[in-house]
């Protein structure tokens, strides 16, 4: 997730795209970049912070009145000066700035390379900036009429805004799958990847929707087509939200923004990387590793927190699916047990910071014994995926709240695709049985969106839980690692003391602490072990504990035993991580809320624990 923005209009444009830039930090941060135009294009930019950029422009000739910016959230090759946009097109005459993933961009750089084109950077941006200087040279067609070509040839998601050299009138702007908004001033246009850069200059604004692209000019006029070539009219919106509030979505708080962008995200992290209609997973980390990862004879999964308990879900799967041994450990464990690892072994690091010491200290560990370290992390070029020799990018995008969700939420849809590809490779799995996965995977956005439909249900248990002191979390097969990271929300957030438990393990103890003061939350979606949920519901129904199950859309036999039911759509079991999670994030969010916590930044925690 970037960020951008652009303007033209009769103000100095510098300082409005350096403000809005960082009022867009929270989307993206690895790299900055600003082009304007004032007689000659000039192109600054850098890696780091926007205050990195600043630095770049000291003292240079930055006045005019047109441009473009960009933050960067890297998807594609690294976070350097190189990779930070905007990207120039081979002549320089087109500049262009891009939130998104275009999936297409290797094959279209091939043909642009046998034209001639030379690339200087990693990015896709790159090659659609020069894939439409090319279709406007071939095609001796104006801008407007190439952007809206080539954006027909590209696959994927985009924001774009394009500064044309030889029209210091014009801004041309197209979104597809990423946000663009559009603010409209006395004789000026603000762009943006949200209203968060404009709405102190004009609340009047027009969202793009997708396929379409604008036309903006400095006489004030603007046409909206689509890439059918239609012409378009939005109504002007006008804005009441704060700028605090825009930053965050619209949500009052980056955790709920990012629980509610957890279907996005999997779609995102899953773009480009399957296909259930033709059978096939490409995770381009593991390709050049295939060999060694088929004859592992065993896997260490090591992590820290949230992203040890993906790791427990890595185990079921990776065990079910392509039947090779995993051991899962705490990362701070791992590394100080002098534990038994070497060249046969393949070990995934998870992370969603990439920076977390303990699980650094794991890899660097495994690997002095020789063995392969594939990581998983949300941030590119951070340390642990730099250590690593191999890996794939969770596409969650920047992470903002303290608690772990969509990252979670993601690890996991990286860990199934992982699984999948291992279980076809080894054969393990049969062909119809990928697909038929790979087809509910493709849905589970559809349903994560309707289990997010159910947030008032849940709010309303909240505020009868709000006040206990204690919870119980209990699930069996994949819920397992669910319920413990159910436990991990509540009690980080809400301060409330909470545990996660395999439900059969609750009558060798915790069944003492079964009373009409303990919550107890189910996991009961398992179809392999229905039965034997039911019975655990039972034993803790006839100590008067107070239940709170979560159970697949239609499910009868629980709701009488139940306090609170909270239906969600059925999925595969393999899948069910991925839906049963949602409810125990907003369950935990809504309590603390009520308890007055700061769900955003709780009490002695730290995003990243990149200490000991
Ligand atoms: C999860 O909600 C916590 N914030 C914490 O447990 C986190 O998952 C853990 O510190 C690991 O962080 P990482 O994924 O960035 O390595």
């Amino acid at each position: 997730m970037c960020g951008i923005v652009g303007y033209i209009g009769n103000k100095e444009a510098f300082p409005i795209l350096i403000k809005g830039l960082k009022r867009l930090e929270y989307r993206g941060y690895d790299s900055a970049g600003i082009a304007l135009l004032n007689g000659s294009m000039s192109v600054f930019k850098k890696a780091g912070k926007v205050s990195e950029l600043e630095k770049v422009t000291d003292g240079q000739h930055v006045s005019a009145t047109i441009g473009i910016g960009h933050t960067r959230w890297a998807t594609h090759g690294e976070p350097n000066d190189v990779n930070a946009h905007p990207h120039l097109s081979q002549s320089g005459s087109l500049a262009m700035i891009h939130n998104g993933i275009i999936e297409n961009y290797a094959t279209l750089k091939e043909v642009l390379k046998k034209r001639g084109y030379v690339f200087h950077s990693d990015t896709d941006t790159e090659v659609l900036v020069n894939l439409i200087e090319e279709i406007k040279k071939q095609e001796n067609t104006n801008l407007e009429d190439a952007v809206r070509i080539a954006l027909n040839e590209v696959v994927g998601a985009y924001a774009i805004v394009i500064l044309n050299r030889d029209n210091p009138d014009q801004l041309i702007a197209a979104r597809k799958g990423s946000p663009l908004v559009i603010g409209i001033g006395d004789q000026e246009f603000y762009i943006a990847s949200d209203a968060s850069p404009i709405i102190e200059y004009t609340k009047n604004v027009v969202y793009l929707d997708d396929q379409e692209y604008a036309i903006i000019n400095r006489d004030g006029t603007y046409t909206i087509r689509t890439l059918g070539n239609i012409e378009k009219s939005h109504e002007i919106i006008k804005l009441e939200m704060s700028l605090e509030n825009i930053e965050k979505g619209g949500y009052e708080h980056f955790m709920l923004k990012e629980i509610f962008e957890q279907p996005s995200v999997i779609a995102d992290s899953l773009r480009g990387r399957m296909s259930a209609q033709h059978g096939w997973i490409k995770l381009g980390g593991l390709d050049e590793y295939m060999n060694r990862i088929n004859q592992a004879e065993r896997f260490v999964v090591t992590a820290c927190g949230t992203s040890y308990h993906s790791g427990l879900i890595a185990e079921y799967l990776i065990e079910d699916l392509a039947r090779v041994q995993v051991e899962v450990e705490y990362a701070s464990e791992f590394r100080y047990r002098n534990p038994i690892i070497g060249e046969k072994d393949v070990v995934i690091a998870i992370s969603q910071s990439g920076e977390t010491a303990d699980t650094l200290a794991a890899i660097e560990l495994a690997k002095d014994r020789q063995a392969l370290i594939y990581g998983i992390c949300n941030v590119i070029g951070s340390s642990i995926a730099r250590a690593s020799h191999a890996g794939s990018y969770t596409h969650a995008g920047p992470e903002i709240g303290v608690a772990s969700t969509k990252a979670f939420s993601t690890q996991v849809t990286i860990l199934t695709l992982i699984a999948l590809q291992m279980g076809m490779t080894k054969g393990t799995i049969s062909t119809s049985k990928l697909r038929a996965i790979l087809y509910e995977l493709e849905n589970i956005p559809k349903k994560i969106e309707e289990v997010l439909k159910l947030d008032d249900q849940i709010k309303e248990i909240a505020a009868q839980f709000k006040d206990a002191r204690n919870f119980l979390y209990l699930g069996r097969g994949y819920n397992y690692p669910v319920a413990l990271e159910g436990a991990l929300k509540l009690k980080e957030i809400s301060y409330i003391h909470a545990e996660g438990y395999p439900a059969a393990e609750m009558k060798h103890g915790p069944i003492a602490l079964i009373d009409e003061d303990m919550p107890v939350v189910f996991l009961a979606t398992n179809q392999s072990a229905y039965e034997k949920i039911v019975s655990n519901i039972q034993e803790v129904k006839a100590r008067k504990g107070r239940i709170i199950a979560v159970v697949n859309r239609g499910d009868t036999q629980i709701r009488d035993l139940a306090d609170h039911v909270i239906e969600v759509p059925e999925t595969e079991e393999i899948l069910s991580p991925l839906i049963t999670i949602v409810p125990l994030q907003l369950l935990a969010y809504h309590i603390a809320i009520m308890r007055g916590c700061n769900v955003d930044q709780p009490r002695n925690l730290a995003k990243s624990v990149t200490v000991e």
